[in-house]
């Protein structure tokens, strides 16, 4: 697994030019990129941007900075500033740190614009949003509305309907790639039967306690790039749980002593070593170096072994 990990995505570099205050930056190539079925390179490690609020364009600017060049982004103002993201990648390029081409842009559909027409016309809002006139990733949020998430709006149309304008925008070269994201397994293996342009990255939520393999192994079994969201296990919070578990879990702890890392970076690189593609995200800009320093070392077998068993055993909720 871990040879795979590093023959297809070419882990390699040396240490870190950055301080300890995340001032610096890592040089983009030593962390790595995979090539996805669409032929477009995409790098292992992006920057989130899920609920930093008003710190969106400044952690941006600094996730930009410190080398990243993948940045996670969607259309929902639940959770996203996509105006803000646009505002530092904006003045990124501006300034010359990036060419657009080096960038890797992910934006999301929000399910209540489900629908061929409005999904073209969504793109379009993304790509003012954001300043740029293509998107290197355009994914599905979710398959339909859930809970209050689409405030009573009915959509236009169904995520197949949506799936048809992405494959057409790609066609147009309004997007380079295309996806799913919080698609469960029976949806994947219908998109999979029903696509003429199948998707070359799908997102959900994978950490050490909810790995979630058989949506891997389908992925990898089709060639989908799988990426992880909140890796670090922000989602856990959601269920109840008063601290993280991920990062403060003993083995976790243990391992991050005995590589002189962080526990985020043993997490992330966890992820990595299972082919998945990971976005954390912060908005302390020391965190955001170090959750991008997590190329040019390895966990070994025993401390994936180790990891891997924690699958499917959270810590009860206190
Ligand atoms: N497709 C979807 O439905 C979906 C859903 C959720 C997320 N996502 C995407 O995935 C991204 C990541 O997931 P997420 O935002 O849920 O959370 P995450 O990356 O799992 O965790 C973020 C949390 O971890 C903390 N943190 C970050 N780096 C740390 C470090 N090195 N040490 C200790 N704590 C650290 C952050 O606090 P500080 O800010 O204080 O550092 C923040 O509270 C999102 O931003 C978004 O782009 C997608």
């Amino acid at each position: 697994m871990l040879e795979r990990c590093k023959e297809s995505c070419g882990l390699c570099g040396d240490s870190p030019a950055i301080g300890a205050d995340g001032t610096g930056s890592l040089d983009p190539r030593a962390i790595g990129n995979v090539v996805l079925n669409s032929g477009h390179a995409m790098p292992l490690v992006g920057f989130g941007t899920a609920g930093l609020g008003d710190m969106t364009a400044t952690a941006t600017k600094w996730a930009l900075q410190a080398g990243y060049r993948l940045v996670d982004t969607a259309q929902a103002p639940e959770w996203y500033r996509e105006d803000l993201v646009g505002e530092a990648i904006r003045a990124f390029l501006a300034s010359g740190g990036a060419t657009r081409e080096e960038l890797f842009i992910t934006s999301k559909l929000h399910p209540r614009d489900h629908g061929a027409e409005r999904a073209k016309a969504m793109l379009e809002s993304s790509l003012t949003n954001l300043g740029v006139d293509y998107l290197d990733l355009f994914l599905l949020h979710y398959p339909a509305c859930w809970g209050t998430l689409c405030g009573g709006v009915e959509p236009q149309g169904t995520w197949r309907d949506s799936w048809r304008a992405l494959e057409e925008l790609q066609r147009a070269g309004k997007v380079r790639s295309i996806g799913v994201s919080n698609f469960d397994v029976n949806e994947l293996r219908e998109l999979a039967e029903w696509a003429r342009v199948e998707p070359a990255v799908v997102q959900r939520n994978s950490d050490i306690f909810s790995a979630d393999k058989e949506a891997r192994q389908l992925c990898e079994s089709k060639r989908w790039q799988y990426e992880a969201y909140s890796s670090l296990g922000s989602q856990w919070l959601m269920r109840g749980h008063r601290e993280n578990p991920v990062l403060t879990h003993a083995d976790v702890k243990r391992i991050a002593r005995k590589k002189g890392k962080s526990p985020a970076q043993v997490v992330l690189r966890w992820a990595i070593q299972h082919g998945q593609i990971v976005i954390p995200r912060s908005s302390n800009r020391a965190r955001i170096a170090e959750n991008l320093d997590v190329a040019g070392w390895t966990l070994g077998d025993d401390d994936m072994f180790a990891l891997d068993a924690l699958d499917g055993h959270p810590p009860f909720v206190q």
